[in-house]
């Protein structure tokens, strides 16, 4: 352990406070690197102490900072990690910096399916470094993931996380194409969820170099409408799902009615859109007849 003067640390997070509108991602990186959290700062104030205690030496903390601001480079890439609902996650540049928004993804499949049943199949398509699929099964100990993702360095670190966070839990990793590993598990799904890259063309190109410079390509763009590989999802689901089984996609905002349309087309009904927490309709789901 490292010990920073408590007097140097709080003037420098107030110098930083002066020139930025926002500052969770220093907080961030001060929790993720430092073990730093906001709470023990919060303390700090009210009943200081000399010395703070930290995991890194300060310099190599400011040296931290300095690269985020002058590379624009996500803390979360920086720090190789970051929270996702109630768990800390290891990310790497191979896979998206799982979003806030997609959090809700997991209530709507627990709602959907009810807690009460014994034992489902479920798949995560694209699963990145595992959010969704290692949540599901946490919150819901009877069911069983199956976790898909065209990127073997994406799998590495989804592998890792479920090993760390959940290790006595049931999840199958496969590398491939949406469904193409799962093939010996046609007909047997019981629910599907993906957060696919979804983004059309125009919007991608005028993404941050935050987003673009950093984060994976192929975890985000959709195409020219962004609705290239959520029509694969869909087109090829039913050889999948059992019938009664539900399908839950993650989309852009201006996406749910062209989904629900896919979807009437193969064979689904009780389509539904359910809004995010910033009331944008960003969840789209459908039952197989
Ligand atoms: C938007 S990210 C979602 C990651 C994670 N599920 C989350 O919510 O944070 C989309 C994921 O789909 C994966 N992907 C892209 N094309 C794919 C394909 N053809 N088959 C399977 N996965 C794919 C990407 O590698 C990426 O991990």
């Amino acid at each position: 352990m490292y010990e920073i003067s408590t007097k140097e640390l709080l003037l420098w997070i107030r110098d930083i406070k002066n020139s930025r509108k926002d500052i969770d991602d220093l907080y961030l990186l001060l929790d993720l690197i430092g073990g730093i959290s906001k709470s023990d700062l919060f303390l700090l104030k009210i009943n200081s102490k000399e010395k703070v205690s930290s995991k890194i030496d300060f310099n190599l903390i400011k040296k931290k900072w300095i690269e985020h601001t002058q590379l624009s480079k996500p803390i979360q890439y920086i720090c190789g990690g970051s929270y996702w609902r109630n768990f800390k996650f290891e990310l790497t540049t191979d896979v998206l910096i799982p979003r806030v928004e997609t959090e809700q993804i997991v209530e709507i499949a627990t709602d959907i399916i009810g807690q009460k049943v014994k034992k489902i199949i479920f798949a995560d398509l694209g699963t990145g470094s595992g959010t969704i699929a290692i949540s599901l099964v946490e919150k819901n100990k009877n069911w069983e993931g199956l976790a898909t993702d065209i990127d073997k360095n994406a799998l590495h670190i989804a592998q890792n996380n479920h090993r760390k966070i959940s290790p006595n839990s049931k999840i199958n990793f496969y590398c491939g194409s949406w469904w193409e590993p799962l093939i010996n598990y046609a007909g047997m799904i019981n629910l599907v969820i993906s957060n696919p890259p979804y983004i059309p063309r125009n919007t991608y190109e005028k993404l941050p170099s935050s987003v673009k410079d950093f984060e994976p390509k192929k975890a985000l763009y959709g195409g020219e409408d962004g609705l290239f590989h959520i029509k694969k999802i869909i087109s090829d689901a039913p050889n999948y799902l059992v019938k009664g089984g539900w399908l839950i996609l993650e989309n852009h905002f201006d996406q749910s009615k062209k989904i629900k349309n896919l979807l009437r087309e193969y064979g689904f009904d009780s389509f539904k859109t359910i809004n995010d927490t910033f009331g944008i309709g960003r969840f789209t789901i459908g039952r197989y007849k």
